[in-house]
């Protein structure tokens, strides 16, 4: 849709009423994923995978975005984000900057981030964002969409510079919420009529509510919330699901879920938002934390996830157990072939990633 819309007006409607302007051209909010969309891309992050095992495959994904340049900007902290944002650009040719520091942009002179994100998308055909503002990512599409430029895509359409958010102040990380699926997928075998258990800091752990809307897309999906009270999943969110129809329930510990789990996401306190503990860390409440006895009682095909990064919330022994089941690692890579997946999507590339598509490997 176009947007005829001002900047206030446009943030001030709501996530869902967004969506229409948003379409295919950037990655604000996990709702904006239907499930054909997420079977799509799961198919074509394995087909990326596979395609760079060869030298050839390797060499020609990295001819499919090579006139293009990303800029990566984050401003807050971030390790697998950013590294897997950046590797899947180079594996796609995409040239790359980034800005990782608000300090040494011109945002410490004054500038606003509409007049910063103007100036980006004057050089580069995509902007990656981690912002501690909730609306920023939203803020940057609007700017986009009132730029003279325009990214012309091989299907001959013209769409603003797409603004993808890699985290959201605490509310939003869709692409997460899309390695997560995919993570799924490949270790479960299907989401449907599967049992997710969401452990930690899920009133402020935007991995977690991004995970939870995309579970409205499969059926018969039950969500079980093991968190300390202040830390609950928030109303939005469960309401969200209400309206879905998906099963949700709050638990009392990890332990009480730990036999009906055919996931565990683990999360750690998010305490960087409690204004600063003197350099200490919140710890993990023993009730939410995950112990090597409570592997002996996952079920054999269920998997534990964690978006990391870990704290104690994971006891570091699990880290010396050769199990299967521990998928967090693999999970960190799985990000990196979904985002390829992504970007392709988002430059309407990604059928030259589909050309003798694997079906989705377990593991
Ligand atoms: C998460 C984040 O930044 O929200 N990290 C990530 O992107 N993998 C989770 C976290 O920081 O706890």
């Amino acid at each position: 849709m176009r947007m005829n819309l001002s900047l206030d007006q446009f943030l001030s409607l709501s996530e869902a009423e967004q969506l229409p302007y948003i379409g295919r051209q950037g990655v604000l909010y996990a709702s904006q994923f239907d499930r054909h969309t997420l079977d799509h891309l799961c198919r074509v992050a394995e087909a990326a995978r596979v395609m760079h095992q060869t030298p050839a495959g390797a060499q020609q994904m990295s001819e499919l975005l090579r006139h293009r340049m990303a800029l990566n900007f984050f401003i807050q902290p971030s390790s697998r984000t950013f590294m897997s944002f950046n590797t899947a650009q180079a594996f796609l040719g995409l040239s790359r900057m980034s800005v990782r520091d608000a300090k040494i942009s011109s945002m410490s002179k004054g500038e606003s981030l509409v007049d910063s994100v103007r100036t980006f998308i004057s050089y580069v055909d995509l902007v990656v964002m981690r912002h501690p503002d909730e609306n920023a990512a939203a803020t940057a599409f609007w700017t986009s969409t009132q730029a003279h430029r325009r990214v012309h895509l091989p299907d001959g359409d013209h769409v603003p510079v797409p603004i993808v958010s890699g985290g959201s102040g605490t509310k939003h990380h869709p692409t997460q919420a899309l390695l997560d699926v995919y993570t799924l997928q490949k270790s479960l075998g299907t989401i449907d009529g599967r049992t997710l258990m969401l452990v930690g800091d899920l009133g402020r752990g935007r991995t977690v509510r991004s995970l939870a809307q995309l579970m409205r897309n499969y059926s018969n999906v039950t969500l079980l919330f093991a968190a300390p009270e202040k830390y609950q999943m928030l109303p939005d969110i469960t309401a969200q699901l209400d309206a879905a129809g998906v099963d949700w329930h709050v638990l009392p510990s990890l332990e009480s879920g730990i036999d009906a789990a055919d996931a565990v996401y683990m999360t750690r306190i998010q305490d960087e938002w409690d204004g600063g503990n003197g350099g200490e860390h919140v710890r993990a409440d023993p009730a939410f934390a995950f112990r090597p006895d409570h592997l002996d009682r996952m079920k054999p095909n269920a998997c534990l996830m964690h978006p990391l990064p870990k704290r104690d919330e994971i006891d570091p022994a699990l880290d010396y157990i050769d199990d299967e089941r521990i998928v967090y690692w693999r999970q960190e890579r799985n990000g990196m072939w979904m985002r390829v997946a992504l970007l392709a999507w988002l430059f309407r590339v990604e059928s030259a990633l589909l050309v003798d598509a694997p079906t989705l490997q377990r593991g």
